[in-house]
């Protein structure tokens, strides 16, 4: 849905929905290519990372996109903050996956941590790089195993006193929720360990409640989504339930982050997930919803259009008709 926006001599053409699964144009009309992605504010600005994987790319780089936002629903490419060759000689099929960024308000440096892997998925380690503006470029600074253990999927998680915490999957363990030292360069302590097989993973706090959100393990299939809940990061967890109805496969998409929206009215968690298209992932899509979200519950409703008023908060679902 687009609306016309008269900027001095330009007209600019504004979506006023956000449409999941649909094809995403960035304001040049390009399907973003954020995918696996995480998202910061910046003062009043959105920034989103992700996978860059348009048609094209040089197959000895791994990259990842930044575009910025100030509504959540119109995004411009700023860069290609990465363009990296192998780092650590772990050659042909290197993967770099789900890059997430942290800002830190002290050292004023923008941390990225990324999925580094070989072809095989056993290198199983985190890359670090930074940057000192949001839209890069980053240098890549080190990998790792955090806390010493093999990490595939990551996810971030800022708590509402600004704590960054890194969630990974951890294949023979579980799923790990730890916090990142002050200068973010490191992951220094466990919070908890949560012993399911889940990937993907996402964490929200909401009134009183840490909801956690994971997928299972099946590769680039989807599967149904699951949450829990702790009144503390250190748990203990509630069992876990579904997200949506299972037969859905969470509408065919995966987890990638949730992110809180705290207008003047209200306050919205959007669930934001890839829908893989592994033979063709420039053509992956994003399926971003409001959840239905409070006492312990959280619910995915069937994705359609729907608008988000930042200011105030709210949401609404939009009818195909309008
Ligand atoms: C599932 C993960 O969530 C994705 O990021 C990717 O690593 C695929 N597995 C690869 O099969």
């Amino acid at each position: 849905m687009t609306g016309l926006l008269l900027t001095g001599q330009i007209l600019l053409a504004q979506d006023k929905t956000i449409n999941p699964g649909a094809i995403w144009p960035d304001s040049d009309g390009n399907h973003i290519q954020a995918h696996g992605g995480g998202i910061i504010k910046i003062k009043g600005t959105y920034f989103w990372y992700g996978e860059e994987r348009r048609k094209g790319l040089d197959s000895n780089f791994r990259y990842v996109s930044c575009y910025s936002s100030t509504d959540l629903i119109n995004w411009k490419f700023r860069n290609d903050v990465v363009k990296m060759s192998d780092p650590e000689n772990l050659g042909k099929g290197w993967i770099l996956e789900r890059p997430k960024v942290f800002f830190n308000a002290e050292t004023k440096k923008y941390v990225m941590y990324f999925h580094l892997d070989d072809v095989t998925y056993q290198y199983a380690r985190v890359g670090i790089a930074i940057s000192d503006r949001a839209d890069g470029n980053f240098r890549f600074v080190k990998s790792l195993r955090p806390l010493g253990r093999p990490s595939r999927d990551i996810g971030q998680f800022i708590d509402d006193d600004g704590s960054a915490f890194l969630i990974f999957e951890d294949r023979e363990l579980g799923f790990h929720i730890a916090q990142l030292s002050a200068d973010y360069m490191n992951v220094e302590k466990e919070m908890c360990l949560i012993k399911m097989p889940l990937e993907g993973g996402a964490l929200v706090h909401f009134e009183g409640l840490y909801y956690v959100i994971g997928s299972q393990l099946s590769g680039w299939a989807p599967n149904p989504n699951k949450y829990a809940t702790s009144k503390t990061l250190t748990g203990p967890w509630t069992a876990f339930n579904d997200i949506a109805p299972p037969g859905s496969n969470t509408y065919q998409s995966q987890s990638t982050m949730m992110l809180k929206v705290v207008g003047t009215n209200a306050t919205a968690v959007i669930f934001m997930a890839d829908q893989w298209n592994p033979s063709h992932q420039s053509d992956s899509r994003y399926l971003w919803m409001p959840l239905e979200i409070g006492k312990g519950k959280l619910w995915l409703p069937k994705p359609q259009p729907w608008t988000i008023d930042l200011k105030e908060g709210a949401v609404k679902l939009v009818s195909k008709k309008q």
